[in-house]
């Protein structure tokens, strides 16, 4: 049995892989595959809908709020962002905590001026540094919400009065957070929503139509709003993927129960590298990422076989980010407490032969 610790793209609930496979061979039984219909269709529109509307019931948002499902990757919106947001001449602030941060930071010089308020480079991106003032006239405040290669994350998103923008690509939809805080939230669909292709950008009306540059047409999100993520052909499986694990989560508990699971998995796996000296996890305590666990075999001798063990038994994807090295574990909404168990398992193990 393989249990799946990808990073992402990474595991899915089974009932939704089981849904998303027969819709591609015939869609509700009406004859066609998903992949054959109009996005125009009304059983598109009323996928469409109901992922929207699934959205804005786990996140809590008001009408103030738009919910567009647009193409590309988390790394369209390091560029989409400031093209819309950041005036030639205006000011960014930024958070660099890891690898993703850095990209969204270096991608927004290119449209403005950017300031680095809190830099995790020199350190190893080992803690988020949340003792920062941000300039009371930048544009926006970036950070991510979960640095998935390092393992920390915002366990209380900074307060300020300019508007803040959060990638969530790692840890969306896996506890109840404080979205209201947020003007606008990104995420790749491709960790806890579902398959790669599609991006969820909820964002506040109230900030765009600011920066006096004109914006092409498919990057902007005003005409977005208007043509209802459908100015083009939507990446229409990947959006029905989301809909499916929007409807699984909901149909569990929400984010409550997405977050008392994941806390149960993470306190396990932390534990279990706490009781067993032959690991180490560097991440400071209270930045450590439920989604994402990163440590270290403290004999770096050691990291090879540990992992070869790791795929004899059919841990699947947890070797570290190749910057980073180690191991990292990804635990997304869909990944049971019984793979954490075997793997932590595993870990005792491999402790007792090594120690
Ligand atoms: C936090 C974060 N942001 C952005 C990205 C880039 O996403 P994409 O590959 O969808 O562009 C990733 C990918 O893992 C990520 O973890």
């Amino acid at each position: 049995m393989l249990h799946n610790f990808n990073s992402g793209p990474s595991i899915l609930p089974q009932s939704v892989l089981q849904q998303a496979a027969e819709a591609v061979i015939n869609y509700n039984n009406a004859g066609l595959s998903l992949l054959e219909l109009g996005h125009r269709t009304n059983a598109f529109q009323e996928i469409l809908q109901e992922a929207k509307d699934a959205v804005k019931q786990l996140m809590q948002l008001n009408e103030e709020y738009e919910v567009l499902f647009l193409h590309g990757g988390a790394t369209t919106q390091f560029m989409q962002i400031p093209m819309n947001l950041l005036d030639n001449t205006a000011t960014a602030a930024y958070c660099d905590n890891g690898i993703w941060g850095n990209k969204a930071y270096k991608e927004a010089r290119n449209f403005g001026n950017v300031v680095l308020v809190s830099d995790g480079n020199a350190e190893k991106y080992q803690s988020i540094n949340k003792n920062f003032t941000v300039p009371a006239d930048a544009a926006y405040l970036h950070i991510t919400s979960n640095n998935t290669v390092e393992g920390t994350q915002w366990h209380s998103y900074p307060s300020t009065n300019i508007p803040l923008i959060a990638d969530m690509s790692s840890d969306i939809f896996s506890r109840p957070t404080e979205f209201n805080k947020c003007s606008l939230i990104y995420a790749g669909a491709q960790k806890n929503m579902g398959a790669a292709g599609v991006n969820l950008v909820v964002l506040k009306k109230n900030i765009l139509g600011k920066i006096s540059r004109p914006i092409p047409t498919i990057m902007n999100y005003q005409k977005h709003i208007e043509a209802g993520s459908l100015m083009n052909t939507p990446p229409v499986f990947a959006v029905y993927v989301s809909m499916l694990t929007l409807r699984w989560i909901l149909q569990e508990g929400g984010l409550i129960e997405m977050g008392k699971r994941n806390k149960a998995k993470s306190t396990l796996l932390y534990n279990t590298i706490e009781s067993l000296p032959i690991f180490t996890a560097p991440v400071a305590n209270e930045d450590r990422s439920e989604m994402n666990a990163v440590f270290f075999l403290k004999d770096a001798a050691l990291e090879e076989p540990f992992l070869a063990l790791c795929k004899q038994e059919g841990m699947v994807g947890v070797k570290g980010y190749r910057t980073v090295g180690g191991v990292r574990v990804s635990m997304y909404n869909a990944l049971p407490i019984e793979s954490v168990q075997v793997f932590c398992d595993l870990m005792q193990f491999f402790a007792q032969k090594n120690g």
